[in-house]
């Protein structure tokens, strides 16, 4: 029987870029307009349908997200806490997520990252009924070279991915959303830090590609997707946020509304939700949903 995908976030790293606030605060924490950065991310997974969830966290950060998030049964999910000692790596998430996920394939997403766009779960669901090989998603930037960016050949097949190139061979990035097979953690194993010192992602997908098990899926021009590692990125992302929300009076991340459309949550609960949120507009929002 194919076991059940389960989800990781990683929100662990040093967030140098964002200093000096992220000398006192994890990135991850940080408001992205009026939420915590991680209820982006997190959305993510919940629209895949994903429950089972590991949160990676540096040492001195992990209180303060089980403060915000728990243990997950607010919104019908199960978190499961692990500690990442040293940024070493996106591929070292599936090293210290070996137990957690025992063989299960997994939807990860890095806590920094937003996706928005209609088809959403669609397009999620497209790549979790994979059952082997994993599914990336190639996003057309302006400024390829600050990622990991798709090489393809000239039928449209992908060549390799090439970490932060100089000259980029296209203009796609890699996102970071990586929907891989219950092989990842034994895959991550055969990697060696690079000059940089880091389990690089590129060389765990480059291993699939290898294989011929590497799909990737380009998200079209109705997608957005950002990241918010930097201050000017944060508050670009922010003002996203802000802008359609206020337009369509629409959520945007939101893990209590998903929850509560996804079933996992009981009206009881929403309005329970909305009442411990009080006067602020995100629990008036909760409690309009639920009347
Ligand atoms: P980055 O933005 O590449 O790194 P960073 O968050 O440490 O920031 P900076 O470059 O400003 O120092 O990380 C992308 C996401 O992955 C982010 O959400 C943090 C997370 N991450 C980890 O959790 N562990 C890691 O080892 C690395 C490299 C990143």
């Amino acid at each position: 029987m194919t076991k059940q995908r389960k989800g990781i976030i990683l929100a662990g790293g040093s967030g140098t870029r964002l200093w000096p606030i992220t000398m006192g605060a994890s990135k991850q924490l940080l408001p992205v307009y009026d939420k915590p950065m991680i209820y982006y991310p997190l959305s993510v997974l919940m629209l895949s349908g994903i429950r089972e969830i590991a949160i990676i966290t540096t040492p001195e950060d992990q209180a303060q997200f089980q403060r915000l998030m728990g243990d997950g049964s607010q919104w019908g999910l199960a978190f499961t806490w692990i500690i990442q000692a040293r940024p070493e790596g996106l591929a070292q998430a599936y090293l210290l997520a070996g137990d957690f996920l025992a063989g299960a394939p997994s939807l990860m997403v890095l806590g920094d990252n937003i996706f928005f766009g209609h088809g959403l779960p669609e397009m999620l669901a497209r790549a979790s009924a994979q059952e082997t090989g994993g599914t990336v998603f190639g996003y057309r930037v302006a400024d390829p070279e600050r990622y990991g960016v798709v090489d393809f050949d000239a039928d449209g097949r992908v060549r390799s991915i090439i970490e932060k190139p100089e000259i980029p061979p296209s203009n796609y990035a890699v996102t970071g959303l990586y929907c891989l097979d219950g092989t990842a953690p034994a895959k991550a194993a055969q990697i060696t830090p690079s000059v940089r010192g880091e389990l690089e992602i590129t060389a765990l997908l480059e291993i699939y590609l290898a294989q011929g098990t590497l799909t990737v899926e380009t998200m079209g021009r109705g997608y957005a997707w950002l990241d918010t590692g930097t201050h000017d990125s944060m508050l670009d992302a922010g003002n996203f946020v802000r802008t359609l929300q206020e337009r369509q009076g629409l959520q945007i991340g939101s893990p209590d509304e998903i929850a509560f459309h996804q079933g996992w949550i009981s009206p009881d609960t929403l309005r329970a939700r909305a009442r411990l949120f009080g006067k602020s507009t995100y629990g008036r929002y909760l409690h309009a949903l639920v009347g």
